[in-house]
Order: structure tokens, then C-alpha cells, then sequence
């Protein structure tokens, strides 16, 4: 009898002290969600952005391809808020029942600076001074030369300006026009997508309306980025991506690299490399969608080698990754380890934080070894010289051999 009694109670604290737990749990989790939430933006803090953009644009203070469709017609429409509270602004809309991305580094226009200089006259009164068309190629020609370590001839900085704002005809700007045109000239981001168009790897850009341009809406989607379970299908999403889509978006990655080395006199260094920074295109050709911590060379070096160290580890700029000089006591300004590297380890190999594997997950048994070794060359190459991470272009031949093979055989997914 007492010993009936004794486990009776024992059932009856255990279930006391698992529902304590779990009240616990659900309190942990709703206190987390609340301070995510508080850090992304919200509709109305978005809806009021364009509001204003608009009212701008009735006023004659914006212009662009874009603001009569965002504005007059309304055939652009707002949809969802996709940023931080206090990063840039980027907007899901509709454009014509396309999705597209609304983007700008700054919420508003007077984030920016203003292409009209004030400056006190000889009576101690305010003036306002817009900028003739030649001091504001002037200004173009200095702008892209710290984006791009390139000097751009006088002659082509007018063609330059063309393709960085391919919509805008005529050779000669009204300060309206210039004052748009600047504030999107002063988005490193968006000054990389524009000068990159054309190439495969990058979202086409339509058009603008004031400081905010809109982009191809290109998600990581399923394969490159795949939810644990899908509520609406009951499946497990993990597993159901099947190794072909996988093998084709690494591919892509591939080229991708090779691109981002040939593309411009200067190799581009990709630094901020998780899945959340590239989309997968219909036809599973991967699109660089983030490029704000993408350098060009010279821009690497100045960043690379300005930080003081006493250890490696000090050298780390995101996934831009230097070595300590321990006399100096200053970094190197050569990146030690290279985009093929950074790609295998975050991309490749492992998701950030999440435990089942990257995109190369589960490859079919002919290939497993063999695509196993090179990545692991891929993500810790062996090194002669001791310190270089550069994971070597042999190393991407092979993966890319073992890929082809994988999708020309039929061998079947483990
Ligand atoms: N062109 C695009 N297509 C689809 N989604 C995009 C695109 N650009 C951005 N996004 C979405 O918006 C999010 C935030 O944009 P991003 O430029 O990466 O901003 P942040 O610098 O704050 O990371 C991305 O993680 C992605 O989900
Ligand atoms: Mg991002």
C-alpha cells in the first residue's frame, strides 16, 4: 500500500515538474520571438517609407522609371518588409502579379547627401547652389573610382552614368534627376548589382523611383535553403530536395567563382557567405542577392590590412580571412583563404547553425568518397607554405568533374 502510494505521488511530481518545463519552454520561446520581431521591420514603418517616397514624387523632389507605377498607377504593390529594423530597407512587392524586391541602403531621402551644397554668402545669408552637368560627372567619376579603383576617363563617364542608370536618357539632368541619380551612386550595393548586369549570377535591375531601386526577386528557395518540415505538405523538406537540384545550384556556385574572378580587372572577395545571400533562379542558376561585403581587390587590402593584431583570429573580417603579421602587429593585407573556400565551408559543406549538412548533403554512392575528399581539401586545403586557406582551382575542377558525373549517371540518391 505504501509503496502504491510513494510512485503515485512520484508519477504525480514528475508530471508537475514536466509541465512546469514545458510552460518554461513555451515562455522561453515566445520571449525570443518577441525580441526577433521587435528587431525586423513592420509594415507600417515600411508602408510609411514609400508614403513618403511618394508624396516626394508628387512634390517634384524624386524621380525615376519606377515612380509612376509605384505611385500613380499602382502597379507596383507593397507586400511584406524583409529587413532588420536598423539595416537597409528592402520590401517584397508586386509588380504586374510578379514578385519583385524593393531595395535602398537608407530609409529616406535626406539620409543621403544632397548633390546641392549650402554655403553663407558675403551678408552672412544661406545659399543653395545645384551642381552644373560637369561638376556632377565630376562627382560621378569620384564616386565610382573609390567603388570600382578605377579611373574612369572623362570621355566615358557619361556612358559610365548611362549603364549605371541604364533608364535615364538624355544627356543632360535636371537637378530633380541628379539629386535621385546621386542618392542611388552613394549605394555601394546597388552601384555592384548595376555594374554587373548582364552576367547571370546577379538579379536584373528594372528601375528606380527616388533612392530606392527594384530588383528580380530571386529566393534561396527550397534547395538552397530548406525548412526542417513543411507544415502545408507534412513533408520533410531536408530530405525531399533531391541531389540533381543540389548538384545543379553547386555547379552554378561554380561558375559563379570563376565569374567573380574574371569579371572585372580586380577578383571581387565575397566576405558575408550564407545561404540567406544568394537565390536560386527558376532554371537553378544562382544569384548573388546580398553583395554589401563584396570588395574588389585594392577595397580588400585597405580592409584587410588596417586591423592592429596579436593572433590570427584578429585577421578574421566575416568570411575575408588575413594572417597577423606578429612583428608589425598588424594584419596582412592579402586575404589568406578565397571565395572557393568560404563557399565549400559555409555553403557546400554546412549551413550556419543548422545541423543536417549543406547543399553537398547525402551524394550518391559512386561519387561520396571522392566528393567527401575534395571538399574536405576544399574547406582545409593542404598547404606547402603554412599559411594559405586558398582552396586551389584543381580543387574546383574536381568537385565540379564529380558533379557532372553524379548528374550524367543514373545512379540512384542514397
Ligand atoms: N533579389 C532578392 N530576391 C529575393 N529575396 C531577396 C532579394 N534581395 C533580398 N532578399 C531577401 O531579403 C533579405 C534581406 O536582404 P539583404 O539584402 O540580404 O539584406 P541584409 O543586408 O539585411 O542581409 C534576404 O535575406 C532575402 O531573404
Ligand atoms: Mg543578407
Amino acid at each position: 500500500m505504501v509503496c502504491m502510494a510513494r510512485s503515485r505521488t512520484r508519477k504525480r511530481l514528475c508530471k508537475l515538474v514536466l509541465a512546469g518545463l514545458s510552460i518554461l519552454l513555451l515562455l522561453s520561446c515566445l520571449f525570443v520571438r518577441r525580441k526577433v520581431k521587435a528587431r525586423r521591420c513592420t509594415d507600417q514603418e515600411s508602408r510609411a517609407t514609400l508614403r513618403t517616397l511618394c508624396e516626394e514624387y508628387t512634390r517634384n523632389k524624386v524621380t525615376g522609371n519606377l515612380c509612376p507605377d509605384l505611385c500613380t498607377t499602382h502597379s507596383i504593390i507593397y507586400r511584406q518588409c524583409l529587413n532588420y529594423r536598423k539595416g537597409k530597407k528592402v520590401m517584397l512587392a508586386e509588380w504586374n502579379t510578379h514578385k519583385v524586391i524593393l531595395k535602398s541602403k537608407y530609409d529616406r531621402l535626406q539620409d543621403y547627401n544632397s548633390i546641392v551644397s549650402r554655403y553663407m554668402n558675403d551678408v552672412g545669408k544661406m545659399v543653395t547652389s545645384p551642381p552644373d552637368m560637369a561638376t556632377f560627372l565630376t562627382m560621378v567619376k569620384h564616386q565610382l573610382r573609390t567603388m570600382f579603383e578605377i579611373d574612369t576617363p572623362d570621355i566615358s563617364v557619361v556612358e559610365t552614368l548611362q549603364k549605371m542608370c541604364p533608364w535615364k536618357k538624355g544627356k543632360t539632368l535636371n537637378q530633380v534627376t541628379m539629386e535621385s541619380l546621386w542618392a542611388l551612386l552613394q549605394q555601394d550595393e546597388y552601384l555592384m548589382m548595376q555594374y554587373f548586369q548582364g552576367n547571370e549570377h546577379f538579379p536584373k535591375i528594372y528601375g528606380s523611383c527616388g533612392h530606392f531601386y527594384v530588383m528580380e526577386y530571386t529566393p534561396p528557395g527550397d534547395t538552397l535553403s530548406p525548412s526542417l518540415f513543411n507544415f502545408k505538405t507534412g513533408r520533410e523538406l531536408v530530405s525531399s530536395t533531391d541531389w540533381d537540384s543540389r548538384a545543379k545550384v553547386a555547379l552554378s556556385f561554380l561558375t559563379f567563382l570563376e565569374d567573380l574572378n574574371t569579371f572585372h580587372t580586380e577578383p571581387l572577395h565575397l566576405c558575408d557567405v550564407k545561404q540567406d545571400n544568394y537565390g536560386v533562379s527558376a532554371d537553378l542558376t544562382i544569384q548573388a542577392i546580398d553583395v554589401d561585403m563584396a570588395f574588389f581587390e585594392m577595397k580588400m587590402r585597405g580592409i584587410l590590412g588596417q586591423e592592429n593584431c596579436t593572433k590570427n583570429e584578429d585577421c578574421e573580417f566575416f568570411d575575408c580571412l588575413s594572417t597577423c603579421d606578429l612583428q608589425r602587429k598588424r594584419c596582412s593585407k592579402h586575404r589568406s583563404n578565397n571565395n572557393l573556400q568560404a563557399i565549400c565551408k559555409k555553403i557546400f559543406v554546412g549551413y550556419n547553425g543548422l545541423p543536417f549538412g549543406g547543399l553537398l548533403r547525402s551524394p550518391p554512392a559512386a561519387i561520396s568518397d571522392r566528393l567527401d575528399n575534395a571538399l574536405q581539401e576544399c574547406v582545409k586545403p593542404s598547404d606547402n607554405y603554412g599559411q594559405s586557406q586558398k582552396a586551389s582551382s584543381e580543387t574546383l575542377e574536381m568537385i565540379r568533374d564529380l558533379l557532372q558525373e553524379s548528374l550524367h549517371s543514373n545512379a540512384p540518391s542514397r
